[in-house]
């Protein structure tokens, strides 16, 4: 199986084969992934929610996520592995994106970095492309701008707001992107983002019509207690751990555990 690159990407949009997307934020989940052909991996900040129990994705730093992205680059044989940027790691400027870019590449392994913002960091988008380095962008809900945003709400809804929402679009993609997360946008409009691109649209809450779907893992995979509207629970995990944890401890406290298969006899 041939390393997803970014050209193959763009050809999925154009033969209209669905891209699909997980977090993963250690070897093993990271591994299973990418036997299981999940296209692309992505180290989101929110492993300060998943995996870190903060409540937000603000202290989150570049220093925490690379042993995550180093874990999941060292798994992935076949995914193409997406480092995210922190809040405050790259609004400021170009270079400061470009400081924090390299950073997930060399330390880290990356092959691109995903951040949040249309127009704003347009000019972070060039200057990583132009640098070599792909960039995904993120618009919609875009959880570091939570406080200003007024908490985890639908963005996109009214015309003015699609409009400025599809006019970021186009920016980051005439700046070089190679796709667009769209988070918590009606399914309408990510569908007429979806059509006016040329690069992929990857949707989380976004509907069916993006070119790709992301997911949290653990959202994906039913592990903790609370999981948003969209996010659909594929299996039981958290159910499956919780049973073979306490089957073991069952084991242990019976004394059936380790029995003689288990043990060395000298
Ligand atoms: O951090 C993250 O997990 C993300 C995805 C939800 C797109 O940014
Ligand atoms: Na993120």
């Amino acid at each position: 199986r041939k390393r997803v690159r970014v050209h193959h990407l763009r050809e999925a949009k154009e033969r209209g084969e669905r891209i699909t997307m997980l977090t993963a934020y250690d070897f093993p989940t990271a591994r299973i992934f990418d036997d299981a052909g999940i296209d692309v991996l992505l180290i989101g900040d929110s492993m300060g929610n998943t995996m870190h129990g903060h409540a937000t994705t603000i202290p989150v730093t570049v220093d925490e996520l690379i042993p995550a992205v180093r874990a999941v680059s060292s798994a992935a044989r076949r995914a193409l592995v997406v480092a995210d940027l922190p809040f405050g790691s790259y609004e400021a400027s170009a270079e400061q994106a470009f400081a924090s870019a390299v950073r997930m590449m060399k330390e880290g392994g990356a092959h691109a970095v995903k951040f949040e913002g249309g127009r704003r960091v347009a000019a972070q988008v060039r200057m990583l492309t132009e640098a070599g380095i792909p960039v995904v962008g993120h618009l919609g809900f875009t959880p570091q701008s939570e406080n200003l945003l007024g908490g985890k709400r639908v963005q996109g809804r009214g015309e003015d707001a699609a409009e400025t929402l599809s006019a970021d679009a186009v920016a980051l993609q005439e700046a070089g992107a190679i796709a667009v997360v769209l988070e918590m946008v009606p399914a309408p409009l990510a569908a007429r983002v979806t059509e006016i691109l040329r690069i992929p649209t990857i949707g989380i809450g976004a509907g069916p019509d993006c070119d790709g779907q992301v997911l949290v893992w653990l959202d994906m995979a039913g592990v903790g207690d609370w999981s948003p509207r969209f996010a659909k629970k594929f299996g039981e995990v958290g159910k499956a751990l919780h049973d073979a944890a306490s089957a073991y401890a069952d084991e242990v406290r019976g004394g059936t555990f380790p029995d003689a298969a288990h043990s060395f006899s000298e």
